[in-house]
């Protein structure tokens, strides 16, 4: 029998579409969203001025190749811009990576608590994703080595990771890499990377530089202050970015976001702003948190994974409800596996405070 409607390609219709952080609540209040990762500071005023500019050449297309922002962003890092490739936010390049290189029936490993998109682009490809246990909401070399399979075409691996904000050293990365075949492809999502403080960690660039199947993605989206207007690129062996020209479309990336992320990622001060308020206050909630009784998992980039009591008055979802009736609106992570716990993105010291103080009421401590 001939199907009676168009049919979707195996996988689309396992896929539970993404559901991004909410950004409003009822009634008037106007929200404080600490649900997605975004920087309180905003983006570089520099940034603005370049995205308005940008307004005066609308009627033509954008330059295709991103020649312009890719030789700023490689001049910044030292690298070669032609193994750079930029994308419509970090997804479009994290899709594109799953679908050049995961066919039907084909595998693709994950940490168990990994960012969402990775099995997202898996399934759509028609690959099986496969979820690998973490060790204290950290990814498990060990176990993402034991998972690969013949029929293995892909590791992805957030560093640091949303919504746990744990990281792996970068010793732990290259033992990850020293361990995979040499088909296998490595993706290095360094989406926070900008707000990491350790010396022991290293983005990937490294590994991209020196190896024939490694490469990292980086947004625009958090620190830079750019989320809007979707922006990301990727490093990558020749043989991946020559991969990533043929399948990406033609002008995928909008004027208006070329022109701003070349002003951003010139405006060291405003980034050395947004570190050092970050470095501030995502000790200080986490602290203030721990004190109400309340687990905090150890973060390196600008959110919290806050882990909530068992018992009903006191879960994330009701913590959840109680903030949402105050305006404030942080993230479920129930999709990542994480049911217990609520991901506060580091605010303003205003939202900061105001956060905790409606927690420690939750909490029936005020
Ligand atoms: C780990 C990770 N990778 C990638 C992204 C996607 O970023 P973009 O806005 O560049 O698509 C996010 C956004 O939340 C993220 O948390």
């Amino acid at each position: 029998m001939p199907n009676t409607q168009p049919v979707p390609q195996p996988g689309i219709l396992q896929i539970d579409a993404y559901v991004p952080g909410e950004s409003s609540v009822a009634g008037d209040l106007k929200p404080i969203k600490l649900s997605s990762n975004e920087t309180p500071l905003g983006p570089s005023p520099k940034a603005v001025a370049a995205y308005r500019a940008a307004a005066d050449s609308l009627a033509l297309y954008p330059d295709g190749g991103a020649n312009e922002l890719r030789k700023t962003i490689a001049g910044h890092y030292g690298l070669d811009p032609e193994r750079i490739i930029c994308g419509s936010g970090s997804d479009e390049l994290i899709n594109l990576l799953a679908h050049a290189y995961i066919g039907p029936g084909e595998e693709a490993i994950y940490s168990e608590h990994g960012f969402l998109m990775y099995k997202i682009a898996t399934l759509g490809s028609g690959g099986k994703p496969i979820a690998v246990p973490e060790k204290n909401y950290r990814a498990d070399v060990d176990a993402i080595l034991a998972a690969v399979r013949p029929n293995t075409k892909v590791v992805f691996l957030a560093n640091p990771n949303n919504p746990t904000g744990t990281y792996l050293p970068h010793d732990e990365v290259r033992r990850l890499h020293r361990g995979l075949p040499a088909q296998v492809l490595l993706l290095l999502d360094a989406a926070y990377s900008e707000y990491v403080r350790r010396n022991d960690y290293e983005a990937g660039l490294e590994l991209v530089a020196t190896t024939p199947n490694t490469v990292m993605t980086r947004t625009f989206s958090k620190i830079y202050g750019l989320a809007a207007l979707r922006l990301g690129w990727a490093y990558c062996p020749a043989a991946v970015a020559d991969v990533l020209n043929r399948v990406r479309g033609p002008f995928n990336v909008s004027a208006p976001a070329l022109a701003a992320g070349q002003a951003a990622i010139l405006d060291r001060a405003h980034i050395d702003t947004a570190v050092a308020h970050n470095e501030k206050w995502l000790p200080w909630v986490a602290a203030e948190l721990e004190r109400l009784g309340l687990q905090v998992t150890p973060s390196v980039g600008n959110f919290l994974l806050i882990h909530f009591p068992a018992a009903p008055a006191r879960s994330a979802g009701a913590a959840d409800e109680f903030l949402k009736g105050r305006g404030i609106i942080l993230r479920r992570v129930a999709a990542y596996g994480l049911p217990g716990a609520l991901r506060m993105t580091i605010g303003s010291e205003d939202d900061n405070r105001r956060v905790v103080a409606a927690l420690r009421q939750f909490m029936g401590q005020s």
